[in-house]
């Protein structure tokens, strides 16, 4: 029976590439955060969101996963990489089971949501499976400035796209498994819609400091502020998924105090992390001040690249330590986060004395609507760049030798 359910599978998995064909030529449809709390709120009907994710999931992977073999060989035959795009083939190929089945059978729809609950288990470790393969690529290949970028583009797209699968992923599992989040009862599976962002920063930041005070045996203190524009009433709250606040703002932190503390080593008092929580008319904005020394203004973008970290790697099976700094991807992720509903996460520092870290996000949720990419003709030419001569002209370490100009 193992054996005959072993070969099925494979069958199945074999015809992937025909289905990831004609899933890639539609184009993802983007969601706002008021159809998403229209699709949780009371009158929600799982039918619809069934039928909607039946075919928007299928769509959403198979426009990344024509991406995924665009990577450089040497990287698409690491065995990470071949594991991560085995997961996203049978994802695809048990979501398409669903398309035949009649929406208005209950056990179609519960068997959906326990199909979604595996496949949101089966990607639990893509980010840190994806990680090991640029890793093994790293250690064997020279890296060049073209493959870099390619790298970059393509992991910005990748990860952007799992925080959009698995944001529609636990909507539903969430809003239609018939329970409410006794914590957040308030909340609309992942969406609160009376996010008081004081109370993500108290949380995020507090999280940072037990780590911190674990490993550094000492770490700053938060001072935070609050203006709200309209009404200067405390707190200022937005409808927002406060897991990706609190994402965001963790790893701020985590930078921040690790940042403070080694430049600080041989004083006795650490200068506080300041946060300013600013809510405008079009935007809501967070700024992280620390006085950890800054960084070189040359090296700002590298601080948004995969490729690099000053931490070294550590083991993925390595789940016992936590250090304050990992993959190096705190950052990069960080900022998808915030870009995921039309924001922004940018760096402003000063080498010498400190560094600003700005989240902004859309302060009303007509404006939050998810950005997603698209496989498409322009996508496919950023693959294809190659690397021409600078248009710059490179300065020369060698002085020039002004002896030959010299009129005789
Ligand atoms: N506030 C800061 N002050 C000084 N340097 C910083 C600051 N924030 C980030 N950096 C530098 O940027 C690098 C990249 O940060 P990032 O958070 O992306 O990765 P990481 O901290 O090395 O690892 P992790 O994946 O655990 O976050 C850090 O290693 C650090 O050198
Ligand atoms: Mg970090």
């Amino acid at each position: 029976m193992k054996f005959v359910r072993f070969i099925m599978k494979n069958a199945a998995l074999a015809s992937a590439p025909k289905h990831i064909e004609h899933f890639s030529k539609f184009s993802p449809s983007p969601l706002s955060m008021k159809q998403f709390i229209d699709f949780g709120s009371i009158n929600a009907c799982e039918k619809t969101s069934f039928v909607f994710l039946r075919q928007e999931l299928p769509v959403r992977l198979s426009n990344i996963m024509k991406e995924i073999n665009l990577l450089p060989d040497k990287l698409l035959t690491t065995p990470s990489v071949q594991m991560v795009q085995r997961w996203y083939c049978q994802s695809l190929m048990e979501i398409l089971d669903f398309l035949d089945t009649n929406p208005d059978d209950h056990r179609v729809l519960a068997e959906f949501v326990d199909a979604l609950v595996t496949i949101r288990n089966r990607h639990n470790d893509v980010v840190p499976t994806m990680a090991q393969g640029i890793i093994e690529y790293k250690e064997v290949f020279p890296q060049d400035v073209v493959t870099n970028q390619n790298i970059q583009y393509f992991l910005d797209r990748f990860y952007m796209s799992r925080i959009s699968i698995r944001m529609l992923i636990n909507q539903h599992t969430l809003v239609f498994d018939g329970t409410t989040n006794p914590v957040h009862p308030n909340t609309i599976g992942s969406i609160d819609p009376q996010c008081n962002v004081g109370d993500v920063v108290q949380d995020a930041f507090h999280s940072a400091k037990m780590l911190c005070d674990q490993y550094y045996l000492r770490s700053p203190d938060l001072v935070l502020q609050e203006m709200n524009h309209k009404t200067n009433s405390h707190p200022i709250s937005i409808v927002y998924v406060p897991s990706h606040l609190y994402h965001m703002l963790f790893e701020l932190f985590k930078n921040a105090m690790r940042a403070t503390i080694e430049t600080h080593e041989n004083s006795n008092s650490l200068p506080p992390v300041k946060v300013m929580v600013s809510l405008g008319g079009e935007d809501m904005s967070i700024k992280v001040s620390d006085r950890g020394g800054g960084v070189p203004f040359r090296k700002i973008e590298n601080l948004f690249s995969y490729m690099y970290s000053t931490a070294p790697a550590p083991q993925i099976s390595d789940h016992s330590s936590t250090p304050l700094a990992g993959f190096g991807y705190g950052l990069p992720i960080s900022r998808l986060y915030a870009k995921y509903f039309q924001g922004d996460l940018q760096l402003y520092s000063m080498e010498g004395f400190g560094t600003d870290a700005v989240i902004y996000l859309k302060a009303l949720s007509t404006d939050s609507i998810e950005r997603l990419p698209v496989y498409n003709k322009t996508a496919l030419k950023n693959y294809k760049v190659c690397q021409e001569a600078d248009d710059w002209c490179m300065p020369s370490k060698e002085p020039l030798d002004l002896r030959k100009y010299k009129v005789a």
